[in-house]
């Protein structure tokens, strides 16, 4: 009561209260997700804010980007969405997204965020969303329990990921928990990148886009291994999402699954501890590589002055460390705001605010392909179509799926 107190006068002093409403648009929609928006709805509504749901379900989003299309076509779009990564310029270079520097100014923003989070924030110098938190795509989740019992070892190399898949099936365990969704594919061939051919090849090929690099012997052997893992999915992984793998490891179906720390939203939304029965690592061969995905929300360009004095009042409250930690907490992910407090998180997160920092120093924060930080949305597709099609094609091998990659790429480049 007290917090929300403090916070209600803080933002008293700079925007009246106000019926306001907004209309968000997001893709939070699996129970850790809506958990963790369900806070940011609470802390709106106790300013006297009202909150119209736009909720769109699909793990990355791609759904709740073409619906989002459709109302900007219409010229009716809601107060605010979740965009992020590169697809925040491309609505920014289309003009329809608020410039947010006299609010960033008035909050001193630049001094509260670091610097990979401004910069993937700015377009021409202007802040077009508020960062609000801070995801470590490649990670490992196991099943502690399982592992235990079988007497196996969690993997840190992509070999013994694969040595584990005979013990397991059969046990009548499926190895690894994903769904046959190119955007999950995508998650797990990134990681496979990072701990198989390490950060310079990732930087190379994911954002540099060096021509060579894309069909080189690297890429095929990368490609050939990511294929030999289709033996290790679920039987039944068309349409499996990812929070549907996620339950699958957790109740003990699966044994691993390669995901982003949304999956432990899921967790601690079903009263599990992260860390304790399911367990956290970097993904095989990731130690000291964080690829990051950062959740901002942007607010479009709208002329009504309730509107915008709605969006400024929303962008405020998403700022405060009262709303970042509760909902991080519960997102799985790291607060946006710098230097925050963690000992209120639970040790995976403990873990991904440490090897933040480590990453930062050496060199090895990279952004993540899969979750669209590191190239544009077309040159994303591009990849995440020829992965998927290679992964699903028994006949198509991995130097045609190479050549494929290169050309599809360049050409959406
Ligand atoms: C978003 C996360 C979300 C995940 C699964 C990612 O693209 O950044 O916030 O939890 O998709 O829906």
């Amino acid at each position: 009561m007290r917090r929300l107190s403090l916070l209600c006068c803080s933002l008293l002093l700079s925007y009246p209260l106000q019926a306001t409403q907004v209309e968000v648009m997001h893709w939070w929609t699996s129970g850790g997700e809506a958990n963790a928006v369900a806070e940011i709805k609470q802390q709106w509504r106790a300013q006297g804010g009202q909150w119209q749901d736009f909720a769109v379900t699909g793990g990355g989003g791609k759904s709740a980007m073409a619906v989002l299309r459709s109302r900007a076509l219409a010229a009716t779009p809601p107060t605010a969405a979740q965009i992020k990564g590169s697809e925040l310029l491309e609505w920014a270079r289309l003009g329809l997204l608020r410039d947010l520097n006299d609010l960033a100014q008035n909050q001193r923003w630049d001094l509260r965020l670091p610097g990979f989070v401004r910069s993937t924030l700015s377009h021409q110098g202007h802040y077009v969303a508020v960062p609000i938190g801070i995801h470590r795509v490649n990670w490992l989740w196991f099943n502690r329990d399982l592992f235990t019992r079988l007497g196996l070892v969690p993997p840190r190399n992509w070999d013994a990921l694969q040595a584990l898949a005979p013990p397991l099936l059969a046990a009548g365990i499926t190895p690894l928990a994903i769904g046959n969704d190119p955007w999950q594919l995508t998650i797990l061939f990134e990681a496979l990148v990072l701990g198989e051919a390490g950060h310079d090849f990732y930087r190379r090929a994911f954002i540099n886009l060096e021509a060579d690099q894309l069909d080189s012997p690297t890429m095929v052997a990368l490609l050939q291994r990511f294929k030999a893992l289709r033996a290790l999915v679920p039987q039944r992984f068309a349409g499996l999402s990812w929070n549907q793998a996620t339950a699958m490891v957790v109740d003990g179906r699966a044994a691993m699954q390669l995901m982003g720390d949304w999956a432990k939203g899921e967790l601690t939304q079903a009263g599990l501890p992260p860390g304790s029965n399911i367990g956290c690592l970097p993904a095989p061969g990731n130690d000291g590589i964080f690829s990051y995905n950062i959740d901002s929300i942007a607010m479009f360009s709208l002329r009504d002055p309730a509107q915008q004095a709605a969006q400024a009042q929303l962008a405020n409250l998403l700022m405060t460390p009262e709303l970042q930690i509760p909902f991080n907490q519960k997102k799985g992910s790291i607060p946006a705001l710098a230097g925050l407090p963690m000992e209120q998180f639970d040790s995976c997160a403990r873990q991904a605010s440490q090897a933040l920092a480590q990453a930062q120093q050496d060199g090895h924060l990279l952004p993540s392909l899969a979750e669209g930080m590191a190239t544009s949305s077309y040159v994303l597709q591009a990849v995440s179509d020829v992965l998927s099609h290679f992964f699903n094609d028994p006949n198509q091998t991995a130097e045609q799926a190479s050549h494929r990659l290169r050309r599809a790429m360049l050409a959406a480049r």
